[in-house]
């Protein structure tokens, strides 16, 4: 008799950036078609974020029938700086792999169809995709995955603010803290800075910049804080430090508008 075998299928879900009403309506199908979900807990101080999840699954799946398979994520040597960063980040990637390849493999069966919630959009700032890219080149395991985009941290912070990210016929340039800490960038005068745990908008006080800043976003902890630079600076370092302490973590995205706007004068 001939044997025909199932191939597996992974969502990429997109959940949003904390706001469980930033779920898409794809994202809800796609949520109520998985039977296994994976959920990586980076630690203590991101256990909130894995719990989010769990309440996710648990809104849209009120019937069960299907199960959650909690690992963790190894950490990422965040001490290497400079030229030793790329080669950190790709350690923890293939470590990240071979976790990401023995849940697929053993926790999923070969007709089944698992999930991995992304936090935001599973395009920005995300190593979920490349992960899965390098599980199928190793060849160990086979399977079929598709995405569904989510709303962004970016997104977010600027619906709250009730702005736009760029200006008229203008760019518009995502980065990182470690990149802003560098140089303002070239050639762009409205920069969104992600993943920046020291504060490197501070180097630019001086300047005729506009921030428009926002921590946890869409969650009840939320704060914002929007004007020129020079009198928002202090102020979002003291918020910045006071919520740090109280809760542990925090996760803050800003946009940079520098002035004269070439387009207004
Ligand atoms: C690893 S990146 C993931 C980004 C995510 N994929 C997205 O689409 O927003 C984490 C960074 O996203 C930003 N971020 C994510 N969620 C946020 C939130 N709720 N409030 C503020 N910033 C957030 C922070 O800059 C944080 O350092």
């Amino acid at each position: 008799m001939r044997q025909t075998r199932g191939v597996r299928k992974i969502h990429v879900i997109g959940i949003g950036a904390g706001d469980p009403d930033q779920l898409t309506l794809q994202a809800v199908k796609a949520l109520r078609s998985t039977d296994v979900f994976f959920l990586l807990d980076k630690g203590e101080v991101k256990s909130d974020l894995t719990r989010l999840r769990r309440d996710m699954v648990d809104a849209h799946r009120p019937e069960g029938g299907y199960r959650v398979v909690e690992a963790r994520d190894p950490e990422r040597d965040r001490g290497a700086g400079g030229a030793a960063y790329s080669p950190a980040v790709e350690d923890w990637r293939s470590a990240r792999a071979g976790i990401y390849e023995r849940l697929i493999s053993e926790e999923l069966g070969e007709d089944g169809t698992g999930a991995f919630l992304v936090w935001g959009d599973p395009s920005l700032y995300d190593s979920t995709l490349g992960i899965l890219e390098e599980v199928l080149a190793r060849g160990a395991v086979e399977f079929e995955y598709a995405v569904v985009p989510g709303i962004s941290s970016v997104s977010s912070l600027v619906a709250r603010h009730r702005t736009g990210l760029n200006r008229v016929a203008r760019p518009v340039q995502i980065t990182t803290g470690r990149r802003l800490a560098e140089g303002f960038p070239e050639g762009v005068d409205d920069v969104v800075v992600m993943l920046d745990a020291h504060q490197a908008f501070r180097k630019y006080a001086g300047e005729d910049i506009d921030i428009y800043w926002g921590a946890y976003l869409g969650t009840p902890d939320e704060i914002l804080v929007s004007g020129p630079l020079a009198e928002a600076a202090p102020r979002i370092e003291r918020l910045r430090a006071e919520a740090r302490e109280r809760k542990g973590w925090i996760m803050d995205t800003y946009l940079l508008r520098r002035h004269p706007d070439p387009g207004e004068s």
